[in-house]
């Protein structure tokens, strides 16, 4: 498929100039046709929970695929916020103990922290300018205390690339858990944990990964899980769970030696269906592939925006950007009321236009909201 037939698959590009896959996806082809499978099935013949588990499977090592992981690394769960709870509540953290986090993660990567505080864990702030985190502001702040430092490969806003290597290289060389939040990387960068030198991380499948709300994975490396135990249990993360079909009910609690024994009970199985369908998506087009289209649109935008005197607030060098560009000016409201009756759908946050791009996106996309932008010159 070439750029053009693969942008057929997704028919919010017919109508909309959709820009905001960093707040939600619109769902692709082939992701909305395995959703549909999956529920006329499920409403005509229950739904066959084999071949549920058989998919199970299947997209661990889509996900193992795409991320330079082994599915056995891979938990699945409900979204990023979840994943960052597991790893906050499974490190061993004792009283006294600190976690270095910066001023300017999502929400969702600070409050699991702070509840913390209740095992007398402390939260050091690293400072940021223009949503980059050093690793000297971070190597600052750890003495021989310190457990973690969780991060963003990409931040919600303004949507800069963290230097998640040189952050895990100090982490590495202090013996301290580097916890990556990749929510606004996956599916748009080429996130390769083995690279980069990440130990756990949290996404969510509603952004990047094409699937609808409610399904994620976290990823736990096989060198530090056995240290990692899960702070809930279900028969599902046992090596040998108590088979109820039979009545000699025998109860032994031996954990997986894998990332199942984070998952809990039933799962999304719809969900994860999706999932699947959307990473393998992505996997055949090449991770690598999207990731240059994503930087060059992205690339196009900026110095486009910038010539037309327009403020960006996202990062102008390419190792630094990602699929995020966010713009300043001083009637944010109006611009994005413009926006949206004229189909471009954006979101703002922290009183920025946030434009999302992604693989289907295009010049003339660009172009159409480049035209309605002008207007709005301070
Ligand atoms: C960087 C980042 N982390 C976490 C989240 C929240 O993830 P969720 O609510 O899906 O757990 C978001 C956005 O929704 C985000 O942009």
């Amino acid at each position: 498929m070439n750029w053009e037939e693969i942008r057929a698959q997704f028919p919010v590009t017919e109508k909309y100039v959709y820009l905001d896959i960093a707040n939600k996806n619109a769902l692709p082809i082939p992701v909305t046709n395995v959703m549909n499978d999956y529920i006329l099935k499920q409403q005509t013949m229950g739904g066959d929970k084999e071949e549920w588990k058989n998919t199970i499977e299947e997209t661990r090592k889509s996900i193992a695929k795409l991320i330079n992981a082994e599915p056995e690394e891979i938990a699945l769960t409900k979204n990023t916020s979840e994943g960052l709870n597991i790893a906050a509540n499974s490190i061993p953290f004792n009283p006294g103990d600190n976690v270095i986090l910066n001023d300017n993660e999502h929400p969702n990567n600070i409050y699991c922290w702070l509840n913390l505080d209740k095992k007398g864990v402390e939260v050091r702030w690293a400072p940021t300018k223009n949503g980059i985190v050093k690793v000297e502001d971070i190597e600052a702040l750890v003495d021989e205390k310190t457990k973690a430092v969780a991060v963003s490969y990409v931040t919600y806003m303004p949507g800069n690339r963290n230097d998640i290597k040189a952050i895990a290289k100090l982490c590495n060389e202090k013996g301290i858990l580097l916890v990556v939040d990749v929510v606004q990387a996956m599916g748009i960068l080429n996130v390769d944990v083995k690279n980069l030198g990440i130990d756990m991380l949290a996404t969510s499948g509603h952004k990047g990964l094409l699937a609808p709300h409610g399904i994620g994975f976290f990823f736990c490396r096989k060198g530090i899980m056995d240290r990692i135990p899960p702070v809930y249990v279900a028969r599902s993360g046992m090596v040998a769970p108590v088979a109820i079909e039979h009545d000699s009910l025998t109860y032994s609690l031996c954990l997986a030696e894998n990332a199942t024994k984070y998952e809990i009970g039933n799962q999304n199985y719809l969900g994860i269906t999706a999932l699947n369908a959307g990473i393998s998506f992505i996997n055949s087009i090449g991770i690598k592939n999207i990731e240059s289209k994503v930087l060059e649109i992205g690339g196009y935008l900026t110095k486009e925006l910038q010539s037309l005197g327009i403020e960006v607030l996202s990062p102008i060098e390419e190792t630094q950007r990602a699929g995020i560009v966010c713009l300043k000016n001083n009637h944010t409201k109006e611009l994005f009321e413009k926006l949206a009756v004229n189909n471009v759908i954006v979101t703002i946050r922290r009183d920025s236009i946030r434009v999302s791009l992604s693989f289907y996106n295009n010049k003339s996309d660009i172009d159409r909201l480049l035209n309605l932008v002008e207007d709005f010159k301070d």
